[in-house]
């Protein structure tokens, strides 16, 4: 379980986040979503460590991540595995050598572990075959470089996958594609999520619940059904794709 504590930090000058509340249960997807700049990346960062809340907290498994000293915050982010917003493939890496990454320090010195055999079992699971192995990201396509950054991220079956814009900038049709393989991943692998998206489509595709992030705070959470329903205005121009963008909460 992934809980998030009154939550506030300033950057910049900015309150970015004042104050948020959020908990991801074992096995659900929660979808954060909010207008551009509001702090989407920001909270998902904080889930691992790459900031320190200025007040409040997450826990990961009852596990303080700002009171963490050296081996237990190693020992959260081995359960946590990240998408980064622009895929975040090395350039000078194969796609075996980039997927390899999504392993655990030293797994593969491991008696009995076949990494090779895994990497491929990862690219399986992303409907990608053996021939791309040897290609550098630059020979890719940007769906087929998500694609690699999903394998990377499922690799060692981490309990936990963050997801940070796993669909931006790609076309419709490989945005679904996406969509399709997180949805298949959750049910294979059993995983925990939480995405952040503005695709409002995406969001109701892949939510269990979902996080209306808005002004520094969780505006609204519920089950797509919902918020689909809700009377409230404020949300129900936030669920319009087209006002999503203006920041309409
Ligand atoms: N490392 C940083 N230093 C200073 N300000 C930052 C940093 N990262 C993000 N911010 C600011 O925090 C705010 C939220 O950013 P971000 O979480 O990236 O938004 P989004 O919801 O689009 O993901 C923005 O105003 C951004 O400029
Ligand atoms: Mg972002």
């Amino acid at each position: 379980m992934i809980e998030i504590r009154s939550l506030r930090k300033r950057l910049a000058g900015k309150q970015v986040l004042d104050g948020v509340d959020l908990v991801v249960r074992e096995g659900e997807s929660v979808v954060v979503m909010g207008p551009s700049g509001t702090g989407k990346s920001v909270l998902l960062k904080h889930i691992v460590g790459l900031f320190d809340p200025d007040e409040g907290d997450v826990l990961v498994d009852g596990m303080s991540v700002s009171q963490a000293d050296g081996r237990t915050i190693k020992q959260i982010r081995s359960c946590i595995s990240y998408v980064f917003q622009n895929s975040a493939l090395f350039d000078s890496l194969t796609v075996e050598g980039n997927i390899l990454l999504g392993l655990p320090e030293d797994h593969c010195k491991r008696p009995g572990v076949d990494c090779r055999q895994l990497v491929r079992e990862a690219l399986e699971h992303v409907n990608l075959g053996p021939e791309v192995l040897g290609l550098l990201p630059a020979e890719l396509s940007g769906g087929m470089q998500k694609r690699v950054a999903l394998a990377r991220a499922v690799v060692g079956r981490q309990r936990y996958i963050l997801y940070d814009e796993p669909t931006t900038g790609l076309d419709p049709l490989n945005a679904a594609n996406i969509n399709e393989l997180i949805a298949r991943l959750k049910h294979e692998i059993g995983s925990t999520s939480v995405i952040v998206t503005h695709d409002v489509d995406s969001a109701f595709f892949l939510a269990d619940r979902i996080a209306v992030l808005s002004d520094g705070i969780v505006q609204a959470i519920g089950t797509p059904e919902e918020l689909r329903t809700s009377p409230d205005p404020r949300i129900q121009r936030f669920l319009d794709p087209t006002a999503a963008y203006a920041g309409a909460v």
